[in-house]
């Protein structure tokens, strides 16, 4: 449709934290793939801002990166399309980082629903970090570093594009026009049901990895919480409450239908029901598991492909700072 330079661009990112569920897929993943055709896609590995709640785990975070591009990879982002980097392995961003930190008021960031929603979850109390208040700006200098036109997030990180947007205008208006006003992308399916019934997050233990072996997402399917009212086959149940009813119509959508009738009929037993479930789920995801296995057997080959990719980033980052130094007139 539209050639390579004329296409809008796009950045989005993931904290590596460990291997990506069904609900990191659906409400992210999926989407990004698709993207590739249609914008120039640089996503990102966001290995820094692990470091806000979990400096203690630092020393896993250059494994759980590895991990995550096994993920996308085997989902099918695609190297030969998007630009696949590492936060860290781009420094442009914390000098960029720095300028926008001057762009923001500390009572702009404490108000920030998301640190004040973190903050009471995580129990921290007083003990905040100086960098945890500034994630935000971070997240900012990942956005604008790639003059992304647009930004595939979930809704919960819209207060951060928010954030953005201020923080471009800001340096806009005063050094002149850099940076253009990155819009949110909504994705759909945004609320995922785990195998509790709550939307799915790894922790809250209730996620299935997307590359999780048939014998793992048997263990999984079967654990999941249906209808309560379903005590035996013969009782009539209501899908719409059941998380094995929103995974058919996510995986399976051309049994979602016969799904529904059958388990409000009291025609099918939630066992067989999760047993099928499972047996689709497995094959929607076999290639996905398939590709995964073959880059995790070549690690010489991702090694390649994360090099590139920084190498890619760093062009682009470069292209973007000397701007913001001719703005300037620093740097
Ligand atoms: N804050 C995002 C998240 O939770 C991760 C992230 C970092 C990001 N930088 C980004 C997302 C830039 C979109 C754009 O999970
Ligand atoms: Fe859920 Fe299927 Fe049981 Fe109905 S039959 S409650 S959809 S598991």
């Amino acid at each position: 449709m539209s050639d390579s330079t004329s296409r809008k661009s796009v950045l989005s990112g993931m904290r590596p934290t460990g291997r990506l569920h069904w609900g990191n897929y659906t409400g992210a993943l999926e989407n990004w793939i698709t993207m590739q055709d249609e914008y120039t896609c640089h996503f990102m590995v966001a290995d820094w801002h692990v470091l806000t709640t979990a400096l203690d785990k630092a020393s896993e975070i250059r494994q759980h990166s590895r991990d995550m591009y096994l993920d996308w990879l085997g989902a099918g982002l695609d190297p030969e399309k998007s630009v696949l980097f590492v936060q860290s392995q781009v420094k442009e961003h914390s000098e960029l980082y720095l300028i926008l930190a001057m762009m923001i008021s500390m009572g702009r960031l404490e108000r920030n629903p998301t640190f004040k929603e973190q903050i009471r979850d995580l129990n921290l109390g007083g003990e905040i970090s100086y960098g945890h208040l500034g994630y935000p700006v971070l997240q900012a200098a990942d956005i604008l570093m790639y003059q992304a036109h647009a930004v595939p997030v979930g809704e919960d990180q819209l207060p951060h594009l928010e954030l953005t947007r201020e923080m471009a205008r800001r340096f806009n208006r005063i050094f002149g026009e850099v940076f253009p006003e990155p819009a949110p992308l909504v994705t759909k399916f945004a609320r995922f049901p785990g195998t509790d019934g709550k939307r799915m997050s790894k922790s809250l233990g209730n996620h299935i990895e997307i590359a999780a072996s048939p014998k793992e997402i048997v263990k999984k399917v079967k654990s999941a919480v249906t209808d309560p009212a379903r005590l035996r086959k013969s009782d009539p149940g209501h899908p719409e409450i059941c998380a094995v009813y929103t995974w058919y119509q996510k995986f399976m959508p051309a049994e979602a239908e016969e799904t529904a009738a059958e388990c409000r009929g009291a025609l099918r037993g939630c066992v067989d029901c999760k047993m099928k479930l499972a047996a689709g789920v497995t094959e929607h995801f076999a290639p996905l598991r398939e590709r995964r296995a073959a880059f995790e057997a070549a690690p010489e080959k991702l090694d390649e492909i994360m090099r590139e990719g920084t190498e890619r980033a760093r062009e682009v980052a470069a292209q973007t700072m000397a701007k913001v130094h001719d703005a300037m007139g620093i740097g």
